[in-house]
């Protein structure tokens, strides 16, 4: 049985992974809306893949008998003002995630859970997967800046990214 302070935590991270779904969702209609249909592709990509953490952690919870509450979500923003601002976005987005994991895991620690610390291993890994790739675009986008071509190219080349980059286990 997992300690009211765990159960309190994870349930707030359920509703953090969703709220993410939520925010890729909509820079993903965002993009389409600008036309940039590689970026669309990839914000979707990553908006399923955000639900997918949101469930790996309620299949946990319910295997360890605890109780997991769905709650309200905010709203993201739908409006950006360029696409390097939604990309910067992104990527303090996912500081932000990896720094809830980061807590969960050392209260994790500090209740001597060892099952739910070992659990939540499977995230930091992936965080530190997402950071990085999040580092990366932002990086060329950076190398882009206002250059039409280079955009267009972009556009091209993060749609193959999200064909390659792996769905999150369930
Ligand atoms: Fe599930 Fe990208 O954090």
């Amino acid at each position: 049985m997992l300690s009211d302070k765990i159960q309190k935590a994870l349930n707030e991270q359920v509703r953090i992974e969703a709220e993410s779904s939520q925010v890729y969702l909509a820079m993903a209609g965002w993009a389409e809306m600008k036309g940039l249909e590689g970026v669309a592709k990839f914000m979707y990509k990553q908006s399923d893949e955000e639900r997918l953490h949101m469930l790996k952690l309620i299949k946990f919870m319910h295997e360890r008998d605890a109780a997991v509450e769905i709650t309200e979500l905010k709203a993201p923003n739908n409006r950006f003002e360029s696409f390097k601002e939604m990309f910067k976005k992104l990527y303090e987005h996912e500081l932000f995630v990896s720094e809830s994991i980061n807590k969960l895991v050392g209260l994790a620690l500090d209740e001597k859970d060892y099952s739910t610390h070992n659990f939540l291993q499977w995230y930091v890994a992936e965080q530190l997967e997402e950071e990085a790739q999040a580092k990366t675009i932002l990086d060329k986008i950076n190398m882009i800046g206002d250059d039409k071509g280079g955009l267009y190219l972009f556009d091209r080349d993060i749609q193959q990214l999200s064909v390659t980059t792996q769905a999150a286990p369930q």
